[in-house]
């Protein structure tokens, strides 16, 4: 199934992305917490305290020389055709395409920055050396990429307020295993996601309508070492990836995967500019973070079985008639939305329920970001 069968023309695209106009748009975006929206998480500070990383001594060190090493320090800068590009290239987007390109900058920053508050604040709350050391490179590495994206939507006079965002967006409480699942899949499925456009970019210098993913490759570095991170905290904590959790393992790795699949669906032109379908750039970045995933996850979901391929197109299906009874409104309007909940609810499931493949985990924890 591709996405021809799910009909995914502008009004949907629009009814799922609504139209940011005004700086006020742009924030109301970014704090706005919907399915399908980065969130802001905050966890148990003391349970991060008592971290203890001494089964992984040898690979953290290194890794942590990385880290010291910064060898972004001077990346997230604008050289001299910068600017020029945006003033070429930005006139020559349509009003869709527009849209869909901002919805993907402000969706970009608010996940970025919600990295950047939770190492942050992470750091601040604890006093073991090496949770707290780790907590200030990956926030230094977050609050850089964020600004970064900012400056392209000041290009726009659309800038995110960083400090307002931080004040009004709502947080979700996750205990530290959850923040582990759920962030190490954010920054491996994150450096899948830049990689394959950088690689796609490369081939096709012509599709690059904006500068700015002319800076992914080395951006992603850092996002997969974030992971690395991640996967060394998981892999010191050995009970975490085996038994009953398990089964939140395979929960984490689907709602990561439905999220981002419905979420790029909503994006069809943007994909389109850069010589992708939605559906196959999102296949590609799958199984680059299910590869990834090997060094810590003992289990995998199959992104070859025709039921999760028919989940995922339903997921969608199900999120644009969401979209048109919210729309609707009254009676009828809440009906369809309880009805496409249900629905959605019941797809999940069925995903949740397929066979996973099952794996050893490798002796050597630590991977290179070799895509
Ligand atoms: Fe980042
Ligand atoms: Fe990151």
């Amino acid at each position: 199934m591709n996405t021809s069968t799910l009909d995914m023309d502008h009004d949907h695209v629009e009814l799922l992305i609504g139209t940011v106009q005004t700086a006020a748009d742009a924030n109301a975006k970014a704090v706005r917490n919907t399915v399908l929206s980065p969130r802001f998480y905050t966890t148990d500070f003391a349970a991060m305290d008592r971290l203890d990383v001494e089964p992984v001594r040898t690979e953290w060190d290194v890794m942590m020389k990385e880290y010291e090493g910064d060898n972004n320090h001077d990346h997230f800068q604008r050289d001299a055709e910068f600017a020029e590009e945006v003033k070429k290239l930005m006139p020559q987007l349509s009003p869709e395409m527009r849209q869909e390109f901002l919805d993907f900058l402000i969706s970009s920053l608010t996940s970025e920055f919600s990295g950047c508050i939770l190492y942050n604040e992470i750091r601040k709350h604890v006093s073991n050396p090496d949770i707290k050391q780790l907590m200030t490179y990956m926030a230094r590495d977050e609050s850089r990429h964020a600004g970064f994206i900012n400056q392209s939507l000041k290009d726009f006079d659309l800038g995110i307020d960083l400090g307002e965002l931080k004040r009004q967006k709502n947080y979700t409480f996750f205990k530290p295993k959850f923040i582990f699942y759920a962030t190490y899949l954010s920054e491996k499925i994150g450096y899948a996601r830049y990689i394959t456009i950088f690689r796609q970019l490369e081939r096709h210098p012509d599709k690059r309508f904006h500068p700015i993913f002319r800076w992914f490759e080395r951006w992603c570095n850092d996002e997969f070492r974030h992971g690395e991170s991640f996967a060394l905290i998981m892999r010191a904590h050995p009970h975490l990836l085996r038994g009953g959790n398990l089964l939140w393992i395979r929960f984490f790795i689907l709602a990561v995967y439905a999220t981002m699949y419905v979420r790029d669906h909503t994006r069809p032109l943007l994909h389109e500019a850069m010589g992708f379908e939605s559906t196959d750039y999102d296949y590609e970045v799958f199984r680059i973070t299910s590869d990834i995933c090997r060094q810590v996850f003992p289990i995998e979901v199959d992104i070859d079985h025709p039921t999760f391929r028919a989940c995922m197109t339903r997921l969608v299906e199900l999120s644009i008639a969401n979209a048109k009874a919210k729309e609707r409104g009254g009676v009828m309007g809440l009906i369809g939305r309880a009805s496409t909940a249900v629905q959605a609810l019941f797809t999940f499931g069925r995903l949740y329920l397929l066979p996973v493949k099952k794996q050893d985990l490798p002796a050597d924890i630590r991977m290179q970001p070799t895509w």
